[in-house]
Parts: C-alpha cells; sequence; structure tokens
C-alpha cells in the first residue's frame, strides 16, 4: 500500500506515547504509524493492544541512543515525519540518576535530529518533538508560562528536557530542519505508570495504602486529560507553523493536597467506601529535592492560532481515570510487580 506518511512515533508504549498512536492509528488509515521504542520500565505493548493488529501498524524495539538502528529504521520504512516522545520522564528517577536522562533525552534527541537532517531532502516533513512545560522553571502565586518565557529547568529531568528543546530549535535555524515543538503540562489519564502522582495515588487508595504527599502538598501543578494532550499534537503536527512552539495546557491548577483530597472523596463513593476512609491514609512525606513550586500554562497562542482547547473538564476527565484503573486491576499489578517493589521500597521507605 502507497501511504500518504510514514510517521515515526518514538516512545509509543509509553503513557502519552500509546495514547497518540492510537489516536493517529484510528484517525488517519492512511498514514503508516511505526511505533519506535526501547521497552524500558515504563513502556508496555499491552498499553496498545486494542489497535495493534490494524493494518497500518508496525513496531520496532529500537534505543533512541543507538544511532544505527535509527538510521536503519528511517531507511527500512522511508520514514517522512517524526513525532518524538521517548524520554526518561520522572523527575523523582532523575534526581537519582540523572546520566540516564542525558543519554535517552539529549543523546538520543540528537540521534534523531541527526537521522531526519541526513533522510529528508526537502521541507516537505515534520519534526515534532513533545516537550514540557518544567523547562520553564518554577512560578511563584502569579502568571503564567507563555512561549517566550525564559527556560530555567531546575531538575535533572527539566535540564534534560531544555537541552533536547534547544537542540530541536538549533536544527531547525541551523540546518533548515522542518521542526515544530509543543510544551505540554502535566498529564493524567489511563495507562500512567504508578510512580507520577494521580496513578500512584489511585493505586494506594485502592490497595488501602499510605499516600505520600510531598512537602506540605502546596505545591502547584496544572492538569490535563492526556487524550486532550493527544488531540493537541494532532492540531499542531497538522496545522502548527515550521519553526514555532506551542504551550499546551488545562487552565486547570490545583495543590496537590486538594487534588489528593478530592481523588480520596472521589474513589470513596466509587468503591462505596464510608467517607473519610482514604483521606486517613494521607501521609506527609520529605519534600522533593528542588521541588518546582508552581506551574501554569497559557495556552493561547494554541487556541487563538490553530482552535485547540480540551474537550473535557477535569472532574469528568479523572473519573473516567479512575473507572478504568477500577476496570483494569490486571494492567495495574503487572506493571507493578518486579522492579516496581524496589522502587517503590527505595523511594517511600527510608
Ligand atoms: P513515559 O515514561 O510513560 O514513556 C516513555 C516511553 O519512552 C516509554 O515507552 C519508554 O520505553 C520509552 N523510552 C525511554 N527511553 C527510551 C530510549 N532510550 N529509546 C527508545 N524508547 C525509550 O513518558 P510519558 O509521560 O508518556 O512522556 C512522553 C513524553 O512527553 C516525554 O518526552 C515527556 O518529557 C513528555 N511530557 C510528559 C508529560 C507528562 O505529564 N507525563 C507532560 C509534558 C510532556
Ligand atoms: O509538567 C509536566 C511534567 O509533569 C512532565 O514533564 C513530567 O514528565 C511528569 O512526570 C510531570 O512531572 P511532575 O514532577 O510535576 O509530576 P509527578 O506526578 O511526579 O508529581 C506531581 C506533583 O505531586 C509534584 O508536585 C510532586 C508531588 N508528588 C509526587 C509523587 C510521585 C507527591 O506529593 N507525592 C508523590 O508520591
Amino acid at each position: 500500500m502507497n501511504y500518504e506518511k510514514k510517521i515515526l512515533i518514538t516512545g509509543g508504549a509509553g503513557f502519552i506515547g500509546s495514547h497518540v498512536v492510537r489516536r493517529f492509528l484510528r484517525h488517519y488509515p492512511s498514514y503508516l504509524i511505526v511505533n519506535l521504542d526501547k521497552l524500558t520500565y515504563a513502556g508496555n505493548l499491552k498499553n496498545l493492544e486494542d489497535v495493534d493488529q490494524l493494518p497500518n501498524y508496525r513496531f520496532e524495539k529500537v534505543d533512541i541512543c543507538q544511532k544505527e538502528s535509527l538510521q536503519h529504521v528511517f531507511e527500512k520504512y522511508e520514514i517522512t515525519d517524526v513525532i518524538h516522545l521517548a524520554a526518561e520522564s520522572h523527575v523523582d528517577r532523575s534526581i537519582e540518576g540523572p546520566m540516564e536522562f542525558a543519554q535517552t533525552n539529549v543523546i538520543g534527541t540528537l540521534n534523531l535530529l541527526e537521522c531526519a537532517r541526513k533522510s529528508w531532502k526537502d521541507a516537505n516533513h515534520v519534526f515534532h518533538h513533545v516537550s514540557t512545560d518544567e523547562v520553564y522553571g518554577s512560578l511563584g502565586s502569579e502568571g503564567l508560562f507563555k512561549e517566550t518565557t525564559a527556560y530555567d529547568p531546575r531538575s535533572p529531568y527539566s535540564a534534560s528536557k531544555a537541552a533536547s528543546d534547544h537542540f530541536v530549535n538549533a536544527y531547525f535555524h541551523t540546518y533548515g530542519l522542518p521542526i515544530k515543538m509543543s510544551n505540554c503540562s502535566n498529564n493524567y489519564g489511563s495507562h500512567h505508570f504508578p510512580e507520577k502522582l494521580i496513578p500512584l495515588m489511585i493505586h494506594n487508595i485502592q490497595t488501602l495504602k499510605p499516600l505520600p504527599v510531598y512537602g506540605k502538598g502546596e505545591n502547584i501543578r496544572d492538569w490535563l486529560w492526556v487524550e486532550d494532550h493527544a488531540s493537541a499534537i494532532d492540531t499542531i503536527f497538522h496545522k502548527g507553523t515550521v519553526g514555532e512552539s506551542y504551550n499546551v495546557g488545562g487552565l486547570n491548577e490545583w495543590k496537590n493536597i486538594d487534588l489528593v483530597k478530592y481523588l480520596c472523596r472521589l474513589m470513596d463513593q466509587k468503591l462505596n467506601r464510608e467517607s473519610g476512609t482514604s483521606e486517613k491514609l494521607i501521609t506527609f512525606v520529605k519534600d522533593r529535592a528542588g521541588h518546582d513550586a508552581r506551574y501554569a500554562i497559557d495556552a493561547s497562542k494554541l487556541a487563538a492560532e490553530l482552535g485547540w482547547k480540551p474537550s473535557i473538564t477535569f472532574e469528568e476527565g479523572l473519573s473516567k481515570t479512575v473507572d478504568w484503573y477500577l476496570a483494569n486491576e490486571n494492567w495495574l499489578k503487572d506493571v507493578t510487580s518486579g522492579a516496581y517493589q524496589s522502587y517503590y521500597q527505595k523511594m517511600y521507605h527510608h
């Protein structure tokens, strides 16, 4: 079959990547979708078992740090476009071990940029780099991150993402590589690995384990439903201007402690537990080193120029998310067996 585009999606077995792969497979049967993923602890092919039989889907188990293997995939499929999500993504892990973050997030991104630069002879392509609002640093009680906000990364994770963003922009300015970039706030939704706040709390509420809130729980995050992030990536990939970056967010700020309490009430209702049962599990623990106080995104450029907006409210999205975890206990059992146990022990039982 002659495909209209042959898109390489990196990190497609991860949380956000699997939603992007699913969306593109379903919406664009005329595109070939090649999911390239190393399958680290965060990558799980079960995240895609509802779509992996579709005729326009391919999977390649490749590490983006292996440049020759990457080049081979580019040539094998004559890749026309890239949506780059593969990364080490967890801030706490970056504090424990920054080297892996530099390798995958910086060198891995450079390898991909090099493959695209060598393979693409005209401007009729897109290299969409998926990044984070954490590159902008930390806000006080006022203000929002705009695309023009100066970069000020403060964790090894955000430093590695900022470095990768700079390389992506450098390839546009220096070599004319047709790049697009998006910087998104905190995602939540199905298939989210339970090292991150929301799925970790859902898992612990379900199993009646302590709910570890860092510091006083006063840090603020802006939460966006993962399928709305996937729709934003779709919009920017197709309609965004080459060389530009777009902030993506939900205008939905929550203090961690308020969010955890809301989740406790929601799950008490869904699990038919006596009201107040889950809140009793809240435990304040040692703060994260260098913990950023507040993230909040101004997504007005994306709304005004490309017409994107979130499709559902946080309350709807969180309810759907909890329902998914309650209906997919086996998924949680699978990903929390093995290495997860030693990670959890190290992080939360000093
Ligand atoms: P994730 O950790 O759930 O998934 C990452 C995926 O990348 C996994 O499938 C993993 O196997 C793969 N991967 C890791 N190292 C690799 C390597 N060397 N080679 C090939 N594949 C490799 O991450 P996520 O939360 O889905 O985030 C995806 C992207 O979106 C990341 O670039 C992240 O920085 C960005 N982002 C995440 C959020 C969020 O809230 N989770 C928000 C904004 C931006
Ligand atoms: O803003 C986008 C970023 O959001 C992404 O780039 C990252 O990949 C993603 O992991 C996320 O980073 P955060 O550090 O904000 O997410 P996390 O879920 O780890 O933590 C959210 C907040 O909850 C943060 O203030 C720390 C706090 N927290 C987290 C955990 C895991 C707790 O209080 N207890 C916990 O056990």
